[in-house]
């Protein structure tokens, strides 16, 4: 299980540029939604979004019904008050992924750079039960890990890093795979960070 203060104090001890994870510009998650051509009233969550920009595109390209989860609260309040009054328009929930109950079926999943801190495998089940509990048929699920070739660690935690026959395995019972894409992400210092991009679509 994942730990809120960590991950609390790191928001509040660290700058956006001090952050690997920051993107400078728009958010990498942005090109696989565009290309799953989902609909502006299409129900959309970025899990463990913290303060990512990945929201702003959403909003500012018309996506109607955004949600935001992250466990922790300081890097949600960063994003509201990025987005000011747009950000309004944004169901925000400070949860942690595996003990939320989701009320919605979302179209569309967006994770990046948060399950792979899940190493227990009885985690990793729980977090795919949740994806299974929170979509429908018809769903685009897009997860973003480091990949074989990434970093054993991330804000100073022990990731679990995958290749785009292991995601997709966990994915295999309720889903199609519809992409994947190893890319690099270049940190606000930059050094290069392998990631492994999987697009599944819920059968
Ligand atoms: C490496 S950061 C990535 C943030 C964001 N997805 C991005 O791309 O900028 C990992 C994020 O996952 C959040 N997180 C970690 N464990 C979580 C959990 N169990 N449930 C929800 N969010 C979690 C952290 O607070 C943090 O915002």
């Amino acid at each position: 299980m994942m730990n809120s203060s960590h991950w609390e104090n790191t928001y509040s001890s660290k700058a956006v540029h001090e952050r690997s994870w920051s993107e400078s510009g728009i958010s990498d998650s942005l090109s696989e939604l565009i290309a799953s051509e989902i609909s502006k009233q299409d129900t959309i969550i970025d899990i463990g979004g913290g303060s990512s920009t990945f929201v702003d595109s959403l909003l500012s390209d018309g996506f109607e019904h955004v949600f935001v989860l992250d466990i922790s609260r300081t890097a949600i309040n960063e994003a509201q008050r990025r987005t000011g009054s747009m950000g309004t328009r944004v169901s925000w929930i400070v949860e942690d992924v595996l003990a939320w109950k989701p009320l919605t079926k979302f179209d569309y999943w967006n994770d990046r750079a948060v399950f792979h801190f899940l190493i227990d495998p009885i985690d990793q089940r729980k977090y795919v039960d949740q994806v299974r509990e929170a979509t429908k048929s018809g769903s685009h699920i897009v997860i973003a890990t480091f990949s074989p070739n990434g970093p054993e660690a991330c804000s100073g935690l022990p990731v679990q890093r995958w290749s785009a026959q292991q995601l997709s395995a966990l994915f295999a019972d309720f889903c199609t795979v519809v992409s994947h894409t190893e890319y690099k992400h270049v940190t606000p210092w930059g050094s290069s960070q392998s990631f492994m991009r999987l697009h599944v679509k819920r059968n």
